[in-house]
């Protein structure tokens, strides 16, 4: 039986465990769920995808403390469950993964606990509260699902950036990249009896943050958004070759809004999803029975995610606007 999505939040700001490979548009999202007053982040587990899980924390760190923010960070897995960890993005990313912009290291250490193990803390403490964001390849959820079957009923939701249901993929014609990084993680994800929201190429490559974002976030009043805003150019950079012009695919930003209720898709069916742990030229991609589109009662026999096809709101601007809201911790 598909567990259903809560629906309205819970009183109060959402509980929220964010796990990324802080990456350009994972900062972007970090600082984004640190900020809206709707959302309380309790903890964040790094995984390596755009970058190894440490060097993703110490990103993640650093980005934290220039907004003054002691949110647990807990170094995740360093290689995907069946497959050899494949050295990052860096011609998207930059090499450490901030598009080459040096960030002041944070005196901060990780936590004590491993991220899979942070995430499953989270919930035992807030059972049936806590929404979960994952913006970067799902190993960490994979090894908590492993460490504590229970952990399903325990989550309110979970909020995936990744997989793509009709749009093409961008890491090989199939797949998108998050769900390539680690596909039999991809798979006990979806497997498991959790409300699941997939975010995918399908909406987050309509979603697009142009030259002229940037150029509001580089002369903004506060350090956060300037720091966004000098990340970027090497984003922008990358896209040239994806759109034509400078202007980027708000990919992790956009599931972290939607993860929280700040954005609510126009046109999400509940849906089976399955992801190809082949290992021929299909690996990584997600095959979506949109079949079962057309109706959400009586759902669809198997249906086990909420694949979202299409947002309405100008998500570009909010975001931009809310980053150019943070202050710096000085
Ligand atoms: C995803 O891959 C990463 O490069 C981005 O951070 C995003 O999570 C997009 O396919
Ligand atoms: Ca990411």
């Amino acid at each position: 039986m598909t567990r259903v999505h809560p629906g309205p939040r819970d009183a109060g700001p959402i509980k929220t465990y964010l796990d990324c490979d802080t990456g350009i548009d994972d900062a972007m999202a970090l600082l984004y769920l640190h900020h809206r007053p709707e959302v309380d982040l309790l903890g964040v587990g790094t995984v390596s995808g755009n970058v190894t899980s440490a060097q993703a924390a110490r990103n993640t760190l650093a980005l934290l403390e220039l907004v003054g923010s002691s949110t647990p960070v807990a170094v995740g897995e360093r290689d995907p469950l069946a497959q050899a960890f494949a050295g990052g993005a860096p011609s998207v990313h930059g090499r450490a993964g901030t598009g080459n912009v040096q960030l002041p290291p944070s005196a901060r250490l990780p936590h004590e606990l491993d991220a899979p193990d942070l995430l499953i803390r989270l919930a035992r403490e807030h059972p049936g509260a806590l929404r979960v964001i994952a913006t970067g390849p799902l190993t960490n959820l994979a090894v908590a699902l492993r460490r504590e079957p229970e952990l399903p009923g325990l989550v309110a939701e979970v909020t995936i950036m990744g997989g793509a249901a009709l749009a093409p993929g961008n890491i090989t014609p199939a797949a998108e990249a998050n769900i390539a990084g680690d596909p039999e993680a991809a798979a006990a994800v979806f497997a498991a009896d959790w409300p699941l929201t997939m975010v995918g190429l399908d909406v987050t490559m309509q979603h697009r943050l142009t030259e002229e974002h940037r150029g509001k976030l580089l002369t903004g009043e506060h350090e956060p958004a300037r720091v966004i805003g000098q990340m970027l150019d090497r984003y922008l950079d990358f896209y040239v070759g994806i759109f034509g012009v400078r202007g980027c695919a708000l990919h992790d930003p956009l599931a972290a809004a939607i993860g929280v209720g700040l954005v609510v898709p126009s046109l999400a069916p509940t849906v089976r999803v399955e992801v190809d742990t082949t290992t021929g030229p299909g690996r990584g991609g997600t095959v979506a029975d949109l079949r079962g589109q057309y109706v959400d009662y009586p759902a669809q026999e198997g249906a086990n995610c909420r694949v979202v096809l299409a947002v309405d709101d100008a998500f570009a601007d909010d975001l931009v606007a809310t980053l150019l809201q943070i202050p710096g911790a000085g």
